[in-house]
């Protein structure tokens, strides 16, 4: 049985991933806005990659005896000053939840959960390649600066991004 704390702490997480995944798909409608189809593209790849980590935690939770409660996802902004400045929230964003995962695995080592602490070690990992991607696309971003030909074959290099369905949740069977 999950500890009620745990039990919280991971429906908090439950939230803030489906949170992300909206962020993105916000982005994702901006860029379309844009007409730049290869950024909107990877976002919504990375919607589902949320969407997708929501999914896996919920089903840790139920597997692990404890209860999900699905609470409001909170209001997301809906434009940026330019795809540098999407970018640079996502990374920004990123740190933040790798904050939020490190914080999980935390209280899993204080209740000496060793179950969840395994599990999360997925996301963990997750969030290095995260993080290190959006700093590259930042970077690369204030490379280009704007320059409109640069940015387009970017958009094209960006449409090439395919979503992978991560083993641990097909092994939960979440989707
Ligand atoms: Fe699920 Fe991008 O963190």
């Amino acid at each position: 049985m999950l500890d009620p704390r745990m039990e919280q702490a991971i429906n908090e997480q439950i939230n803030r991933e489906m949170w992300s995944g909206y962020i993105y798909l916000s982005m994702a409608t901006w860029f379309d806005d844009l007409g730049l189809k290869g950024f909107s593209h990877w976002m919504r790849v990375q919607h589902k990659e949320e969407e997708t980590h929501s999914l896996m935690m919920l089903g840790y939770v139920s597997e692990a005896g404890g209860r999900v409660l699905l609470a409001p996802i909170a209001a997301v902004d809906t434009e940026w000053s330019s795809p540098l400045a999407a970018f640079q929230e996502v990374l920004e964003h990123e740190l933040k939840v790798s904050a939020w995962i490190s914080e999980l695995v935390d209280l899993a080592l204080e209740l000496k959960d060793h179950s969840t602490n395994a599990f999360l070690q997925w996301f963990v990992t997750e969030q290095v390649e995260e993080v290190s991607t959006a700093k590259g696309l930042v970077d690369t971003l204030k490379f280009v600066d704007g320059n409109p030909h640069s940015v387009l074959m970017l958009d094209r290099e960006l449409g090439a991004r395919a979503f992978t369905l991560p083993a641990p949740a097909a092994a939960l069977g979440v989707l």
